[in-house]
Order: C-alpha cells, then sequence, then structure tokens
C-alpha cells in the first residue's frame, strides 16, 4: 500500500541526513545495520544476506566507507579488501585522479541530453584505441559488462551475416539474455531456459575443441558468427590456460572467418600484469569488452571495442541498434578516462605484476604445507585463486580471513576456488598480514 506523503518524506529525509553525516555516531551505526536486516528481506531479498559466506554467521556487517585497499564498517572497523569488487577496485577504492575528474565533472554536467554531441565519449573512445591492442579502435559504450558483451555478440552476427557461437564451460560473461547463453554455468542457466539458440560450449582452454565445434557445425549447414572467452576464467574459477590457446583460436577464427571475442571485463586495465591479459600472448582480437576497473572503481562503465572493418561498414546501424540511455554518460567518461590516465601513468600492470608474484609465492608456500587442504595456488599478476580440497574447507578459510577484517571471493555458490583480487595499492605489509590470516586459518 502506497505510504502517506508525510511518511515518505520523513523516511527519505532520515536516511539523507544518515548520508550526510561525516562522522557516523556508534548509535547511527547500529541503526543502519538494523535497518539493513529489516530492508534487505521486506524490499530487496533475503538470499542476499544468505549468500554472503564469508560472513554467514555475523551477517551484521553493513559497508560504509572506503578508500585505497580497505573498506569500512558502519562502526568504522576497517577490512582489507582482497576481494575488489571482483576486478572493480584495481585502482583500489576511490583513487583520489578518479575522484578528482568525477568531481570536476559532477560539478559542470553529470549526464548527457541523448541528442547532441556529449565530447568526452569522443575522448574516452580514442583513448580506448590508444591502450588497446593491434587495430582495435571503435568503441561502445555502455553501463555493465553483461550490456557490452550483448553489443559484442549482435555485432559478431551483423558482421558476418552468421549464426553460432562457441563459448566454454564454466565461462563467465554475464547474466542478460544473450551474455547468459554464452555464459558456461548451468547454476545461471538452467531457471531460464530455454535462452537464445545457436551457442555451443566447449571445454576451456582447449583450441582443438573449439575447431571441432566449428567444423561439425558447418558440415550440418551451420554457420559460425563467433568465438567468445575470457583470456583467463574468472568467475570459473582462476582457470589460466595454455600460453598457446588464444593464439589459436585467433588462427582458427581466420581460417573459419568468424569473430574472436575476448571478454577482458575481469582481467582487464592491468589487473593481470599487462594492460590487457591477452596481451601476455600478443593476440588482437576482434571485438574486446572491458568493465569492472574500466570506471576506475568509481563509477560503473563497460566497454566494447572493435575494428573499423567490422563497425565502420555497418554506417549507422550499431549506433541505432545499440544506444544505450546512460551508456558512456559524461560522469562515467570522466571516471574511465582518468582510470586509463592514471593506470598508463603509474604503470598498474608493472605493480600487478611485482605484488601478484610476490603474494602468488607466500599462497604457494603454503599449499605446500597444507596440501591435504589446499589443492593449489594459482593466478597472474592481482588475479589468483586458492583451490581447497572442497567448498567446506574454501568457505571456513574465507569465514575465518573475514574474522580477522580481510575480505576475499569466492565463486557464487562455490567456496572451493576462493579468489584474491586486491587492489594495486595493496601494501606488502597488508599482504603479508593476509598471509599470516591464511596460514592460521589453515592450521585451524
Ligand atoms: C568475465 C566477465 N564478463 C562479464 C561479466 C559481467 O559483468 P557485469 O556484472 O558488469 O554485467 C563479468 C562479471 O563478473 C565477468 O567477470
Amino acid at each position: 500500500m502506497r505510504a502517506t506523503r508525510e511518511d515518505i518524506l520523513a523516511e527519505s529525509g532520515r536516511i539523507l541526513s544518515l548520508m550526510a553525516s561525516d562522522q557516523l555516531t556508534a548509535a547511527q551505526g547500529e541503526r543502519i545495520v538494523q535497518d539493513s536486516l529489516e530492508n534487505f528481506p521486506l524490499y530487496v531479498t533475503e538470499a542476499i544476506l544468505k549468500s554472503r559466506k564469508s560472513y554467514a554467521d555475523q551477517v551484521g556487517v553493513a559497508e560504509w566507507s572506503d578508500e585505497g585497499a580497505v573498506f569500512r564498517d558502519t562502526q568504522g572497523v576497517e577490512y582489507i579488501d582482497c576481494l575488489g569488487g571482483y576486478g572493480v577496485y584495481l585502482l583500489g577504492h576511490r583513487h583520489p585522479r578518479v575522484i578528482q575528474a568525477v568531481e570536476k565533472q559532477l560539478h559542470r554536467q553529470a549526464l548527457h541530453s541523448q541528442e547532441l554531441i556529449d565530447p568526452l565519449r569522443g575522448y574516452l573512445s580514442k583513448l580506448v584505441a590508444m591502450i588497446t591492442p593491434g587495430d582495435l579502435q571503435h568503441s561502445y559504450m555502455v553501463n555493465a559488462g553483461t550490456e557490452a558483451n550483448e553489443m559484442a555478440l549482435k555485432l559478431a552476427r551483423l558482421a558476418t551475416g552468421k549464426k553460432w557461437f562457441i563459448s566454454t564451460e564454466k565461462g563467465f560473461h554475464g547474466k542478460t539474455m544473450g551474455s547468459l547463453s554464452a555464459t558456461g554455468k548451468g547454476l545461471y542457466r538452467t531457471p531460464y531456459l530455454p535462452l537464445v539458440p545457436g551457442f555451443q560450449h566447449v571445454p576451456y582452454g582447449d583450441a582443438a575443441a573449439v575447431e571441432e565445434a566449428i567444423r561439425q557445425l558447418e558440415l550440418t549447414g551451420e554457420t559460425v558468427a563467433g568465438v567468445i572467452v575470457e583470456p583467463i576464467q574468472g568467475e570459473g574459477g582462476v582457470n589460466i590456460p595454455p600460453d598457446s590457446y588464444l593464439p589459436a583460436l585467433r588462427e582458427i577464427c581466420d581460417r573459419h572467418e568468424c569473430l574472436l571475442i575476448i571478454d577482458e571485463i575481469q582481467t582487464g586495465m592491468g589487473r593481470t600484469g599487462t594492460l590487457f591479459a591477452s596481451d601476455y600472448v600478443g593476440v588482437t582480437p576482434d571485438i574486446m569488452t572491458l568493465g569492472k576497473a574500466f570506471g576506475g572503481g568509481v563509477m560503473p562503465i563497460a566497454c566494447m571495442v572493435t575494428k573499423t572493418k567490422w563497425w565502420g561498414q555497418m554506417e549507422d546501424n550499431p549506433f541505432i541498434l545499440g544506444s544505450s540511455t546512460f551508456g558512456g554518460n559524461p560522469l562515467c567518461a570522466s571516471a574511465a578516462i582518468a582510470a586509463i590516465h592514471t593506470i598508463v601513468e603509474e604503470d598498474v600492470p608493472a605493480i600487478a605484476k611485482e605484488k601478484g608474484d610476490y603474494f602468488l609465492q607466500g599462497l604457494q608456500r603454503i599449499q605446500q604445507t597444507y596440501p591435504e587442504l589446499m589443492v593449489e595456488a594459482r593466478g597472474r599478476g592481482l588475479l589468483m585463486g586458492m583451490e581447497f580440497r572442497n567448498h567446506e574447507t574454501g568457505y571456513q578459510v574465507a569465514k575465518s580471513l573475514f574474522a580477522e577484517r580481510i575480505l576475499v571471493g569466492g565463486t557464487l555458490n562455490n567456496a572451493q576456488v576462493i579468489r584474491i583480487e586486491p587492489p594495486y595499492s595493496i601494501s606488502y605489509g597488508q599482504i603479508d598480514q593476509v598471509l599470516s590470516a591464511v596460514e592460521r586459518s589453515l592450521q585451524k
């Protein structure tokens, strides 16, 4: 039932005054937690509270502020962020350079008219062309990774006139209908079947399986528009393919005249020690998708970038078929421009490599001490994973780390592989702190 005008104003006013406090009192902090525990089951979903694996027994933690490699709860207790928003916080929380650009932009213009020329979209697209490999040149800006992949899939069909896609088992490309069709995890797909037709999933890291799938489809009169793949599977459990994988896919796509779509939404912008994970093996895709860290950890923005020969020939088709009200808006674009500047200026990929190597060596030393609990520690740069013997062990580790004020990431509904994706600004002292905590949790 609709509330009265007075009640709506009282409630929204109360929330605005909490948001306006520079420093919450202990009572305000407690009130926010209590409000949240009431609001989520009633107005969002209780499932969110239940699914927070790392602190299932400690649900009274609501995040309220953040900076650098840490976030704080409503009582000001600090947590080291080793989950990093699954890739969002490469530059850390509220990097000053990004905040400065966004604040300036906010005071001038936030969104755009939809009709006139919005210059920041052009500037950002030019910068994307400057940082991406080969002849990737034309960008299409959206709000989330899944939308970038939607356009990538649509463009592959438009540009080739062909139909099928090859994607990979355990691959993750988002949860809208098209991207979900490419996603290779039954858990996310089953409730929505039937999805978009024309997707075949093959084992990840196996180029011969891609070739065989294309051969079978072509033999039976079908056509293949593209192959969509992550350079390292994130959500799938930090799965790193052989170095020969992406070059082989490049060659297969060229031979079969279909497009190679590399989803760098989680791996991109420097996290894995090179600007893009596909740079590691020097492969240029036909379409690359970016998201998460693309907005500098401050604004939500994602992007699809492609070559003139695929995009340019469409005249005004892709824009009309793919326009997005908020995609590439000035405020988000300002964040992405500052993010690119910062990543290049500070050589974030090199820092990610150096800190990632140190972190991973520490995890591997621990793995060798507890091989009966941890099967493997693997990763590249600041995208790492600890694989445990079973889900329960991973869950217990995540939980005990959280008790020590360290947040790590399980994969949704499965903690067998715990992901570690900290900001580049994590200090060596903080890395040592995390390593000691992992060791203590395994001792327990
Ligand atoms: C590789 C990859 N692609 C696509 C997505 C979807 O991005 P979004 O959640 O912004 O739609 C994700 C998100 O985790 C991802 O990791």
